[in-house]
């Protein structure tokens, strides 16, 4: 019997909703740091970071550019490779607790060591090292987006794109770009996307999350990006939807972020279900979870009860998103058979 699509979803079928084996494309790795793990380092360490917390142990900003502030306040109590090495493991812990069976996440040399390239491979070598131990563990995969910060500037992303030209292959798969959108243009950043490319990176960077369509125009014909981080905001513009509809460009959208952060007002109000039914290739995420209160689950259950998004549905996106993992074919033949479990 088939399911009224317009009835609301039983408790049963958002459980099965919620239970899913997931593949999750968007996610910092700072930015996944539980709270209680950066307090942890802090009091170690004796770095007083207090003012980045509320009262009740959570991450405490009052918009987006206070966030990113207090973003990078937590990021100076990860110090050294040891770090970044606990890090993984206790974000890869909570991503297999939420069923993600695939994870990309973006990885910045910025905090790893400043971009210098010996340094950003020590790094890298304890982040490869966790999370090596998680998918013997847990069997959640990872594998590593290098990224650029907007609004540290042009010529720093040269360098970060130079970290990830020199340790590209099977496990750092792409390059991208997040932080301030209304900093310069995408096009400033093009030959760092361009040396990326040619190292064999995929590409994707965050667009038309606080700007609009134009924006993710940019995106794709400045980068020439084959993802888009967000992008829900190319909704606005029904040219382009079918643009990236026709191109199967892959949106990695964040749903939860977005409402957070008042992008939208409300989840009813936010566009990925038109962007579906639109023919977008449109993906679900958690972008920074602990700061966004939310988590893969939490995810799956609100578009379940908004959008009446069962586990058929969720199963699609799923799939959608291992089509756009950077990730090469063996692997992505691996987590396929996961996904049909
Ligand atoms: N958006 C943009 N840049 C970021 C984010 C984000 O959510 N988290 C860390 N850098
Ligand atoms: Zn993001």
């Amino acid at each position: 019997m088939t399911r009224d699509p317009e009835a609301p979803l039983s408790e049963e079928d958002i459980a099965a909703a919620m239970d899913l084996p997931k593949v999750e494309l968007h996610m910092h790795l700072e930015g996944a740091a539980p709270p209680a793990f950066i307090r942890g380092l802090a009091k170690e360490k004796n770095i007083d970071i207090s003012g980045i917390f509320r009262p009740d142990g959570g991450y405490a900003y009052r918009d987006f550019e206070h966030f990113l502030s207090v973003y990078e306040a937590a990021c100076t109590v990860l110090t050294g490779p040891e770090e970044f090495r606990r890090l993984v493991q206790a974000v890869l812990e909570q991503s297999a607790e939420n069923g993600v069976v695939y994870t990309e996440t973006f990885l910045s040399p910025d905090f790893c060591g400043g971009c210098d390239l010996g340094a950003w491979r020590e790094y890298l070598a304890a982040m490869q090292e966790a999370a090596a131990e998680a998918e013997a563990q847990n069997g959640i995969t990872l594998r590593g987006i290098v990224t650029c910060i907007r609004h540290f500037g042009p010529e720093q992303a040269k360098l970060a794109a130079r970290c990830a030209a020199e340790t590209a292959g099977d496990w750092i798969v792409g390059f991208g770009m997040g932080g301030a959108e209304n900093a310069g243009e995408q096009k400033d950043f093009a030959w760092a996307f361009d040396a990326a490319r040619e190292a064999g990176l995929k590409l994707t960077t965050h667009a038309g999350e606080w700007r609009g369509p134009e924006e993710v125009r940019a995106a794709l014909q400045d980068l020439r990006v084959e993802r888009v981080g967000h992008g829900v905001r190319a909704a606005e513009d029904p040219a382009l939807v079918e643009e990236i509809a026709e191109r199967g460009v892959t949106l990695e959208c964040c749903p939860g972020s977005n409402v957070f952060l008042g992008v939208y007002d409300r989840l009813e109000d936010h566009p990925i279900d038109r962007l579906r039914k639109a023919g977008a290739r449109v993906t679900v995420s958690t972008d920074d979870p602990p700061f966004f209160h939310t988590t893969m689950r939490r995810e799956y259950r609100d578009l379940a009860q908004t959008f009446g998004w069962d586990a058929d549905t969720l199963r699609e996106v799923n799939q959608t998103a291992l089509d756009a993992a950077f990730c090469d074919p063996d692997t992505r033949a691996r987590i396929a058979k996961l996904l049909e479990a």
